[in-house]
């Protein structure tokens, strides 16, 4: 159970001021009856409304395409944030990236508010792929696809799990996907083979895929089957 005005500003659409002025207004129904009380609790299955329109109660799941650029953190004074590419009634809500995204990288992010399941995505105890599109500065062999499968060393003498490497025609771009999120992993990982990367995409989170729709800077809500899909997982 939670207060009613609780439950209109965690959508993320009305700051708690906003929802309480709203709710006295008049404007917001509970079961069907109009509900003037801010403080009135309310469970989760309650049929909310604010006019006429439902609120569902529960966590956010969103697809975003990362451009080049922004960062991947909540907040930083001195960047522009992936939050920032969201509207204002997401960046009240508490969205958080699952795992991040260099600087320069573009590509998929999955934000929510959802942190269990968040924990669980990025725990290395539950194996999750990702899936990146690089480009290097240098020409990508099978010596690069056996080493990296065997697990590479980097400089600091970090030990990577087994990668997968698919190397594109020409060698000088793959598909490389790994299980772990150890800071700047892919461009570390190809660097200690001596081909530096000089484009990263992710196009997959375990079994979520870069929507080819999503312009960069674009996001969406994930559909029923996305968020099922993670779950599962
Ligand atoms: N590996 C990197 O080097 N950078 C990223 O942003 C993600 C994986």
């Amino acid at each position: 159970m939670e207060r009613l005005d609780k439950r209109l500003a965690s959508s993320g659409r009305w700051s708690r001021a906003e929802a309480r002025a709203l709710i006295r207004a008049g404007r917001a129904t509970v079961d069907g009856a109009v509900c003037r009380a801010p403080e009135q609790k309310v469970d989760d299955a309650a049929a909310v409304t604010v006019d006429g329109a439902p609120v569902e109660a529960g966590p956010v799941y969103l697809m975003l395409h990362k451009p080049a650029g922004v960062v991947s953190s909540t907040d930083d004074p001195r960047e522009v944030t992936v939050l920032s590419l969201l509207p204002e009634e997401y960046q009240r809500r508490g969205l958080f990236p699952v795992g991040r995204l260099d600087k320069d990288a573009e590509g998929l992010l999955l934000l929510t508010d959802d942190g269990p399941l968040a924990h669980r995505l990025l725990s290395p105890k539950y194996h999750v792929d990702k899936v990146y599109y690089v480009e290097t500065d240098g020409v990508l062999d099978g010596s690069d696809v056996s080493a990296l499968e065997a697990g590479v060393v980097l400089g600091d003498g970090t030990v990577c799990l087994p990668a997968r490497l698919e190397v594109l025609e020409g060698g000088r771009s793959a598909y490389i996907t790994i299980q772990e999120g150890k800071y700047h992993q892919v461009k570390r990982m190809l660097a200690s083979r001596g081909k530096p990367v000089v484009y990263l995409k992710r196009v997959a989170f375990g079994p979520l895929v870069l929507d080819q729709s999503l312009p960069k800077g674009g996001w969406r809500a994930l559909n029923l089957p996305e968020i099922e899909s993670l779950f599962r997982h």
